[in-house]
């Protein structure tokens, strides 16, 4: 085989010439991540009928993809954490004995790529040759892979140039699963019925058959950025997290950087993006990432956080000038869309974007589509791929090889009650706590009542590589080994009155209870004692430009006994899941919450 003359690391050409005997591909071709071939990728897919070339005025350098109906979204049915005992993947996570599954993957991979281009992907997720940074290398049969691994991370030569001959990288392998034998002719979006989403923790390796999609192929984002880095950073002592990053910016320049977690659907995306609203003279939110973040100490006690990623992976729908300017401004050029609408001029479409389509559209499916067809034009999982760089709202140092220093953790979920808008745990331990039992409903709660939640807990369910309580036990020693461990907050921008209106108007008036956290964390700002933890007083939050009445406040922080009684019953049942293995600290908080509720009155508010 050739080999890149940067090449150094044996155990990486071992691996490769190993993969291409057992995949059998008709050539194999090392990216070198030049723009050359990120345009012959394109070339190729525009060939096979994978892609169209958006209009060049429209939506300059930019691609439309539509893939198999079967094959729209991350399969968490099939994804599987394969270490040697089942109780490393924990209750949360599908598992079977790594020897068994590696059976199973070999036969599929067995001639997989026959009649396709092996592609050899070396990538850095994080700045190329930053200390928080890690190197992982993706093998695939897929042109749509290689083309969004580019914008999604940083790849090509320029990998190999840091990749020492004994460092360590995260093999990553990949197919579609459809050999083409026989001269069998290619379809637009090739991938396979059978699915497997495979990590191996011990080893540190992935392996992912089946699907071209997203997080299924993509193989940088959730499955090595989360679910393999969750394990390095436990072995290792850092944190990697379901987490956006964002800088506040206050009147008078100073600088205060945020991580937050939400469960999908959450508004996470577009709270990375947050635009203040204009009564609020000199705040600014600037973004240093939109979906994962890597938390390492530094020297001076504080954590440091990157974001591994260069692109963004978002969903299409809803999104608008309206809902989030900076992410459809970065989607104006150089960026990929699947499974959008597309138009007659070249374009594409989505539910939500704001405005009337331009021309006749045709559906994510390929057929005709009207306004009054009854169906979506855009499926609901539709993406765009984006470099990150595009956006309006990006900050200055979200490439800082050193990372951003981080202040404060918010965490939220999605529920109709019983969560009030704000609050600051008492302590590291109880934010861990408050982070663990983080969930959304899945249907509206009717009032007074709690709907079924989904609980999420620090909304890693689906991506973390290990035994969910020895995560929650991760980081309850983390915060005892920092000198300044971030604050700890809870958020709920989604409660719901008696007539199933939202409570609070969401979207840039968060930056209302960004600032207070910010004030809070500089010890500039005041609160109460709650139950809970410390809330707000109405006037401690800026109201400027905003009608929102102290009684709509007690609202959205009130704290009712009997709903919290009821929630903690069922924050104990997702707990006994664990049962053993649980830290102890948990069990002792939820302890202290019952104490605390039992006693408190009937509901809870700011004075
Ligand atoms: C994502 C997800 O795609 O969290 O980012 O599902
Ligand atoms: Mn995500």
């Amino acid at each position: 085989m050739n080999f890149p003359t940067n090449l150094k690391n044996e155990p990486l050409k071992k691996w490769v010439e190993e993969v291409a005997v057992l995949c059998k591909p008709d050539q194999v071709e090392w990216c070198n991540g030049s723009e050359e071939e990120y345009n012959r990728m394109w070339d190729i897919m525009v060939a096979n009928g994978t892609a169209v070339k958006l209009d060049e005025k429209k939506r300059p350098n930019s691609y439309y993809v539509r893939s198999d109906p079967k094959d729209v979204a991350r399969v968490e049915g099939r994804t599987f954490i394969c270490s040697i005992n089942k109780d490393e993947a924990g209750p949360t996570n599908n598992w079977m004995d790594p020897m068994a599954m590696k059976g199973i993957l070999n036969d599929l991979f067995d001639g997989s790529m026959r009649g396709r281009t092996m592609y050899v992907i070396p990538f850095s997720m994080g700045p190329v040759g930053s200390h928080i940074s890690h190197i992982g290398v993706e093998i695939t049969d897929s042109p749509y892979v290689v083309a969004n691994m580019k914008i999604m991370t940083r790849m090509g030569a320029a990998v190999l140039d840091v990749l020492g001959a004994n460092d360590h990288f995260v093999p990553c392998l990949h197919s579609v699963g459809m050999p083409l034998v026989d001269g069998q002719k290619d379809v637009p979006w090739p991938c396979n019925a059978n699915k497997y989403i495979v990590h191996f923790p011990e080893e540190r390796t992935i392996i992912s058959y089946g699907s071209g999609y997203g997080g299924n192929a993509l193989l940088g984002k959730k499955c090595l950025a989360l679910r393999i880095a969750s394990v390095m950073g436990k072995e290792e002592g850092w944190l990697a997290e379901h987490m956006l990053v964002l800088c506040v910016e206050d009147p008078k320049g100073r600088k205060t950087y945020v991580a937050a977690a939400f469960p999908s659907s959450c508004g996470k995306t577009n709270f990375a993006m947050l635009v203040p609203p204009k009564e609020m003279k000199g705040w600014k939110v600037t973004t240093i990432g939109d979906d994962i973040a890597w938390l390492k100490p530094g020297k001076d006690g504080r954590l440091y956080a990157i974001n591994p990623e260069a692109g963004f992976f978002g969903v299409a729908p809803g999104t608008s000038m309206q809902s989030n300017p900076n992410s459809l401004l970065a989607v104006a050029k150089n960026s990929v869309f699947t499974n959008t609408g597309y138009t007659a001029d070249g374009d594409v479409w989505w539910e939500g974007i704001g405005y009337e389509p331009t021309a006749k559209v045709t559906d994510w499916q390929g057929h005709e589509w009207t306004p009054d067809s009854g169906k979506v034009a855009s499926h609901a999982n539709a993406r765009f791929t984006a470099p990150a760089h595009q956006c309006p709202s990006i900050d200055p140092d979200w490439e800082n090889p050193n990372g951003v220093p981080i202040s404060a953790f918010i965490f939220g979920g999605r529920r109709a009650s019983v969560v009030p808008l704000i609050y600051e745990s008492f302590s590291w331990d109880r934010g861990v706590y408050l982070a663990a039992t983080v969930g959304s409903e899945m249907t509206a709660a009717a009032a007074g009542t709690i709907g079924k939640v989904r609980r999420d807990p620090f909304a890693m369910l689906p991506f973390c590589g290990y035994n969910m309580a020895d995560y929650f036990d991760h980081w309850l020693s983390f915060g005892r080994t920092i000198l300044h461990p971030p604050r700890i907050y809870g958020v709920n921008w989604f409660q719901k009155d008696e007539h199933g209106k939202f409570v609070w108007p969401g979207f840039g008036e968060n930056m209302r209870v960004l600032k207070w956290i910010v004030e809070r964390v500089h010890g500039e700002a005041t609160a109460l004692e709650s139950p809970l933890g410390w809330i707000p007083r109405y006037e401690d939050l800026d109201w400027n430009g905003l009608d929102f009445s102290k009684e709509q406040y007690q609202k959205a922080t009130a704290i009712h006994r009997h709903e919290w009684l009821q929630e903690l019953e069922s924050q104990h049942k997702e707990f006994s899941e664990f049962h053993t293995r649980l830290p102890r600290e948990l069990t002792a908080i939820h302890e202290v919450l019952l104490g605390t509720l039992t006693r408190s009155p009937e509901v809870w508010q700011v004075e």
